[in-house]
């Protein structure tokens, strides 16, 4: 069959770049079970907070976990955990930063000051997330999270392009904005034929509302369950010192929602 100029069995170049890169990155993150990315196109709605309550409930339930910032130029991660270490780039591989058994990689580590603006064209964070995944000495983990940034392009995007993800969960609150939003990522997701694992409802009242169940039906997906408005959550990120999960009514309450995911 006569080959177009330019492309290689009709597939164009830079497709098969990805295509290349993305052997080369499952190969390297070889020792990673599982990659879960927390998700939603919609700000504000709690990813960061769900991811960090994911991982160390996972870690409680006897999971090798890391968790990845892939929020590359708003990093919230070490915010919320009060980290300031910084990881060693003198140092090849480059290695995450372990807090209570957690192997975290964020921007704000490797940056001087994380509270200033990071200002960068969607190719730089490409390039970012690329060396969190082909520089990166993760090691072996059952789980990796990663907490996405909003919206539809560069940074969800090059993780549904190179990551073998095993799905993502969708996070969405009861408003309808945020399912309508939660609605354009899970279609972004199907046309990666990547698995919707299911929907969290964020800052909930007592039932899900019906724009919630009404997205888990149009994704037909599940909604796996809620995390409560709690006022005391909104501080963690200043006063306290360790993630709302301690709170055991919260760690039973996401345990349930992942004991789903676990199974299967
Ligand atoms: N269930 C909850 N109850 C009360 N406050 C919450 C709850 N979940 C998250 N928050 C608060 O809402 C704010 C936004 O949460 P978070 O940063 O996790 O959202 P996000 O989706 O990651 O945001 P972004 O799109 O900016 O990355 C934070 O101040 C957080 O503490
Ligand atoms: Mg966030």
């Amino acid at each position: 069959m006569e080959q177009k100029k330019g492309t290689a069995h009709g597939i164009h170049p830079s497709f098969l770049n990805v295509i290349k890169q993305r052997e080369r990155i499952k190969g390297k993150l070889s020792g990673i079970k599982n990659k879960i990315g927390v998700y939603s196109a919609k700000g504000g709605v709690g990813k960061t907070t769900a991811s960090i309550n994911i991982a160390y409930t996972l870690k409680r339930m006897g999971f090798k976990v890391g968790l990845l910032d892939a929020d590359i130029d708003c990093p919230n991660i070490t915010l919320f955990l009060n980290m300031n270490q910084k990881i060693d780039i003198s140092h090849f591989p480059l290695r995450p930063i372990e807090k209570e058994g957690i192997k975290i990689a964020s921007t704000a580590m490797v940056v001087d000051d994380e509270k200033k603006p990071i200002i960068w064209r969607g190719p730089l964070i490409a390039k970012m997330l690329v060396d969190f995944f082909e520089n990166m000495d993760w090691g072996e983990l059952d789980y990796l999270i990663i907490d996405l940034p909003p919206g539809t392009s560069d940074a969800p995007l090059t993780i549904m392009q190179l990551l073998d993800l095993k799905g993502f969960i969708l996070i969405t609150t009861p408003q309808r904005i945020a399912a309508i939003n939660s609605k354009r990522s899970g279609l972004m997701i199907k046309r990666f034929n990547i698995s919707i694992l299911g929907i969290i409802e964020n800052m909930s009242k007592s039932e899900p509302s019906d724009f919630s169940k009404e997205l888990a039906k149009d994704l037909k997906s599940e909604l796996l369950g809620k995390i409560r408005f709690d006022d005391s959550f909104r501080n963690m990120d200043i006063e306290d010192q360790i993630p709302v999960l301690v709170k055991d009514n919260l760690y039973e309450n996401v345990r349930e929602i992942m004991s789903k995911i676990v199974k299967n």
